[in-house]
């Protein structure tokens, strides 16, 4: 039976339990595992992505931290190295044809479709073929988060039209990307038949309840059950039947918007009070809401596809909400429903699970193609007692009705953060990557920060969002009760504040044991139990003033049970970390290196793209580009041990 249709069933409460890493770290207490959760575990292991790894019988995290660094370079600690896979415009293999990346950015729209988009962002490893475990060859699926125009054309926004449009939209979305180890090295396979770009125009069906509702429909999509494709894709997910869920977040920049926007409009800064803009609406006409005020209602989803069929149409998955969707994080419950939890990073909003109607189906791939357009949305509570509340957002509860603006679960979803209001969801600080611990079943969520809580007319600190400002950010973890993944209930505490312990204004330190960091964004938890955190310190205060002392962005191995955090990469220079995520058998870690190079919270310098960073290539005509790098030990042996 393959990896992906095990059954499988979430895991009891960590408090009754011992961990993964427990259980690694002393093999002994194995044998404290029932049958039956021996079985369990096997079986997240699958869904995870990760085969049981070998026992080292050392420490969980086992390498010699780094120290920060300011130099515009990839460091990883001794025996390691980092080797980059593949990097913004090179060809990704499609077999219509592999334009080669001109250094001065002169590429068409028509060739970017054909290479590896920019800033690349949330990523999975499909072992090839499809079921199996094999950790030397692979899909490697990633998202592209945004577009620089300093980088993206030889003389920036000047001159702005709509081939340039054409060509940023082409340079989001996602790559599909065929890649095998070859003495050590990972190798893009070009051509391949697997090979594919989807971006801002590729063709998408809508489905859930938002389907059809006539504030979808649009000139290009008449009935509202198509749509033209994706973009802002930022962190991503996968589902144990071999499909990639790419998450739209900050979507409303590519919009021009109406000069008198509706409150629901508003709520998704759909608004002239908005001052920054990609200025896409200039140039294309979809992008002009006065011209198009249904388009934006077609973006801010969680886009499904499946990255084994080049000809496979996304669909949208309406019944997950639609805000700035941070990631997709998916768990099988224990009676086979499938659980997505996803963020929504903006300061001051929520936390989200969506809970299908049905099991999946182990046995029947296409069986499961439609299970997560129906379900219950849910929104989190986090009370001051430790205790925590999944509330409905169902149409006809919870003050969910048209009297308060939501005349059909289409509108509950659509404006799913005004159905938070509604029910009195908790406010969080930028919400971003969930990860599940695979031994115990506790689940993490970064929260990157938010320097607005607090201020003038804003609201303070809650329980579970305990500082203000909040300019490091923090992790929060709980417990679903009964270590039921479907439960409407589920306990909460502060994993860590991040910042430093140190800090001269008491009311921003951190709580940090080892090594420092702040904004931590990218989370995922390997097979051995360790947590490895991704950092997204903005270029606006990287390495400036308290920001000093975490130097560039960085990845840290962090050791649940202990929280002591170790760093283990740094990033060159303006770049943010993202992506990661392991082969099978834990012995390479992928890492994307988003956009080097940028000198504001958008972009590098037009008049010198290089000023900051010109990693990887440094060439003299050239221009910094994000990266997918490769990290493996020396050996060969597992990473982080
Ligand atoms: Fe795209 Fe929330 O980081
Ligand atoms: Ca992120
Ligand atoms: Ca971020
Ligand atoms: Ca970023």
């Amino acid at each position: 039976m393959s990896r992906f249709f095990e059954p499988h069933a979430g895991t009891p409460n960590p408090s009754r339990h011992p961990s993964m890493a427990e259980l690694i770290a002393n093999p002994a207490r194995r044998t404290l595992m029932t049958g039956a959760t021996a079985a369990s575990l096997a079986s997240v292991l699958a869904l995870e992505g990760c085969a049981a790894l070998p026992v080292s019988g050392g420490p969980l995290v086992g390498f010699k931290g780094i120290p920060t660094s300011a130099e515009d370079a990839v460091r990883v600690p001794e025996g390691y190295r980092a080797d980059v896979v593949v990097a913004w415009g090179d060809p990704i293999g499609d077999v219509r044809g592999m334009p080669a990346f001109q250094w001065n950015a002169g590429n068409s729209a028509a060739d970017q479709e054909l290479q590896s988009g920019t800033h690349h962002d949330g990523m999975h490893f499909f072992p090839l073929p499809l079921g199996s475990d094999n950790s030397n060859h692979g899909l490697l699926v990633m998202n592209h988060e945004y577009p620089d125009n300093g980088g993206l054309f030889p003389d920036g926004m000047a001159n702005w039209s709509l081939a340039k449009v054409r060509k940023a939209q082409a340079a989001l979305g996602c790559s599909v990307q065929e890649i095998r180890l070859v003495e050590g090295r990972w190798q893009l396979v070009r051509p391949s038949r697997h090979a594919r770009r989807i971006h801002a125009n590729t063709p998408m069906r809508i489905g859930g309840p938002a389907a059809g509702h006539p504030l979808m429909r649009t000139a290009a999509s008449p009935d509202g059950r198509e749509a033209l494709g994706t973009l802002n894709n930022c962190a991503s997910g996968f589902t144990p039947w071999g499909t990639y869920l790419t998450c739209e977040e900050n979507f409303s920049f590519h919009f021009r918007p109406a000069a008198e926007p509706t409150r629901m409009e508003e709520r998704y800064e759909l608004s002239p009070k908005v001052r920054f803009s990609f200025r896409w609406g200039e140039a294309d006409p979809r992008f002009d809401m006065v011209r198009s005020r249904n388009e934006p209602n077609h973006f801010g989803w969680v886009v499904e596809f499946d990255p084994f069929d080049p000809d496979s149409v996304p669909v949208k998955r309406t019944a997950l909400g639609r805000f700035s969707h941070e990631g997709a994080t998916t768990v099988i419950a224990r009676d086979g429903r499938v659980v997505v939890y996803s963020g929504d990073d903006r300061g001051f909003e929520y936390l989200y699970k969506f809970v299908s109607s049905r099991p999946w189906n182990p046995h029947d791939r296409a069986a499961n193609r439609t299970l997560l357009d129906e379900g219950t949305l849910q929104v989190a509570r986090c009370n001051a007692d430790g205790s925590g509340e999944w509330l409905d957002l169902v149409h006809g509860r919870n003050g969910l009705t048209a009297a308060n603006g939501f005349d059909s679960q289409a509108a509950v979803v659509m404006f799913a953060r005004a159905a938070g209001d509604q029910v009195g969801a908790t406010r969080m600080d930028r919400p971003e990557w969930i990860a599940r611990h695979p031994g115990t079943g506790d689940l993490y969520l970064t929260l990157t920060n938010n320097v607005g809580r607090g201020r003038q007319g804003a609201e303070g600190a809650n329980p579970a969002n305990p500082r203000a400002p909040n300019p490091y950010g923090h992790i929060m973890r709980w417990a679903e009760a009964g270590g039921d993944h479907t439960a409407s209930r589920f306990t909460w505490e502060t994993f860590v504040l991040a910042g430093d312990p140190q800090h001269a204004n008491p009311a921003v330190r951190g709580n940090l044991q080892g090594d420092l960091f702040a904004s931590p964004d990218g989370l995922f938890i390997d097979a051995r139990g360790v947590m490895w955190v991704q950092t997204d310190v903005s270029p606006n205060v990287l390495l400036k003033d308290d920001h000093r002392v975490y130097g560039n962005n960085q990845v840290l191995a962090i050791d649940p049970v202990t929280r002591v955090a170790r760093r283990f990469l740094t990033g060159p220079r303006g770049c943010e970390l993202t992506g990661g995520c392991m082969t099978p058998d834990g012995r390479t870690l992928f890492v994307n290196i988003q956009h080097p190079g940028e000198v504001g919270s958008l972009g590098t310098d037009p008049a010198d793209p290089r000023r900051l960073s010109n990693w990887p290539d440094f060439r003299p005509d050239g221009r910094p580009r994000s990266a997918t790098v490769a990290v493996r030990r020396g050996d060969g042996g597992v990473v982080g041990t």
